[in-house]
């Protein structure tokens, strides 16, 4: 573990040397939000920072989970993630990104509704959630640092006054309490650091939080000035519980009998209660979900993606788990997710991402706006996002005014194909694609794959490391051509 540590910092130092003499993205002002799960292996030195202005590193979720010493204070583990949440920051701050700790999540919630209503656990909670934002005053060696210097914290209660996990707390008060939570740590944030703001966000639904009946609230307005803004999850709209198959982030709504929530749906459902549109960053995901259908899509009417379905996940890509969570049992179950860099790997492997591998069809849906997939020998489903689908949700955001966009996560790209894509938000006019993007430098090193560059009145980006090499599209050629600017 630590050879490791020390090996990845080694290399990240060449790298880090290395990168100023490629231009970095233009920044717009509109943010480009990554969240990320450092324990699932993405190594830290292999992120692209100027295709991000804030990462979100999940979850400080510890301890809020019952059964724990203290579950009502949120900290970190420092063997496993301190050494990384170090890397994080020092990396991001170097590349002028904000890193911002995110907070509860699905199974990091159980205990948010007995701290939000308790005036004596908020204050406990706000003084250990405090410690993510300030500096750490016992020097850079420390095993233990005291604070970790990050940006903002991310305040994901799934769901006040909803239940979210079977083994979350829930009452009809949460969201008056969840309030009173974030007033006072807006105020212990403006206190402790008057001049140099650290941002509120939170990752909620595509309905505002639920109100004393139950009811999503009508009128959001008293969150207004506790936010920085909301980070909506336009995605997870159809799963195994779901009437039938469906998109997983649809654009538009789906006709039934699809459910009716969408990007556009969640817009307008927020800014209907009175919630600023530059106050919404939305969501996107770098991953697929699976069903098993009880029909053949393929001998269907192609322009509808809503068969009737088994209602259990089958196992998506390679890394989908049925393990249980631990501190949480939920049953033991598939997810059905197929990451974006699985499905490139294992069906879409050709460049098009149209012509998928025998045995796959794939399908685009004009309603919706969403790709999906059938595998007629085991009926699998696969309702995902690609490039196509990423840049109309980007054109959306950019159209609405949103303050940016965001995706779950980060480390399921395949070769920063979709945060590239992502990354029009920043662009000014209709026709993007190479708005910011700098010339080709025949002198230049271009280190990461995926560097944008213009050449030829065309978009390219490199498959590998060059230098010197002119870009051509040829099949054995450093450059791939992206089509004209
Ligand atoms: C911290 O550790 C590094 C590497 O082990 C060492 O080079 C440096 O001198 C140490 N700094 C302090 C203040 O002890
Ligand atoms: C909700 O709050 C009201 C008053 O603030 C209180 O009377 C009631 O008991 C609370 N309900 C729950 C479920 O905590
Ligand atoms: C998880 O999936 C594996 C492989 O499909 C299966 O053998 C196992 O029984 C499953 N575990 C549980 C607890 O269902
Ligand atoms: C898809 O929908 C758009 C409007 O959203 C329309 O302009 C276009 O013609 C449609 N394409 C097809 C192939 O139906
Ligand atoms: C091209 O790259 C070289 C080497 O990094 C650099 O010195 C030079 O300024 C770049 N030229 C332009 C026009 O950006």
């Amino acid at each position: 573990m630590k050879i490791t540590t020390v090996v990845l910092a080694a290399i990240g130092v060449a790298v880090a040397l290395a990168v100023p003499t490629i231009p970095p993205t233009t920044k717009s002002g509109k943010a480009v939000i990554g969240y990320f799960e450092p324990l699932h292996g993405f190594p830290i030195d292999q992120f692209d920072f100027s295709k991000y202005t804030h990462i979100n590193y999940e979850f400080a979720f510890g301890a809020m989970w019952k059964g724990a010493p203290d579950p009502y204070v949120v900290y970190v583990d420092y063997a496993t993630e301190g050494p990384k949440i170090k890397e994080l920051v020092r990396r991001g701050h170097a590349n002028g990104v904000k890193i911002i700790m995110s907070i509860g999540g699905w199974y990091g919630s159980q205990t948010f509704s007995e701290v939000a209503a308790d005036p004596v656990k908020r204050k406990k909670w706000i003084e250990s959630a405090m410690a993510f934002l300030r500096p750490n005053t016992l020097g850079d060696n420390t095993t233990i640092p005291n604070g970790w210097n990050m940006d903002g914290l991310d305040i994901d209660w799934e769901f006040p006054g909803r239940p979210g996990a079977i083994c979350n707390t829930a009452s009809l008060n949460d969201t008056a309490n969840y309030l009173l939570l974030l007033q006072e740590v807006r105020t212990q944030m403006d206190l402790e650091f008057p001049t140099n703001h650290k941002t509120i966000t939170s990752a909620v639904s595509v309905f505002p939080w639920a109100g004393t009946d139950g009811n999503s609230l009508a009128n959001v307005q008293a969150f207004i000035p506790v936010f920085d803004w909301v980070n909506i999850m336009v995605y997870d709209v159809h799963g195994p519980w779901s009437t039938s198959t469906g998109p997983n982030a649809p654009l538009y709504n789906a006709p039934a009998p699809g459910d009716p929530f969408s990007a556009q749906q969640a817009v307008d459902t927020w800014t209907a209660a009175g919630w600023p549109k530059d106050k919404i960053a939305l969501g996107t995901p770098f991953y697929g979900r699976a069903f098993t259908a009880t029909v053949n899509m393929n001998t269907r009417d192609p322009a509808t993606q809503y068969a009737p379905h088994t209602g259990v996940a089958p196992k998506g890509g390679p890394s989908d788990s049925n393990a249980t969570f631990a501190l949480c049992d939920e049953g033991a179950q598939y997810w059905g997710f197929w990451n974006w860099g699985e499905i490139r790997e294992q069906i879409l492997i050709d460049d098009s991402l149209t012509v998928p591998v025998a045995g796959w069809k794939r399908y685009w849906d004009n309603t919706t706006k969403t790709p999906w997939l059938f595998r007629e020998s085991d009926s699998m489903y696969v309702s995902y996002d690609d490039p196509t689908s990423m840049s109309l949700k980007v054109d959306f955001a950019r159209l609405h005014g949103l303050k940016g966009i965001f995706m779950w996560e980060a480390q399921m790209d395949y070769k920063d194909e979709l945060l590239t894509v992502l990354n029009q938000i920043h662009c000014s006019n209709a026709a993007c694609v190479c708005d910011g993007v700098g010339s080709w430098n025949s002198t230049a090193a271009y280190i990461e794959p995926g560097r944008k560059v213009v050449y030829n009145g065309r978009l390219w980006t490199n498959k590998w490391w060059t230098r010197g090499e002119t870009p051509s599209g040829t099949e054995w050629g450093a450059w791939k051509d992206n089509g004209v600017c």
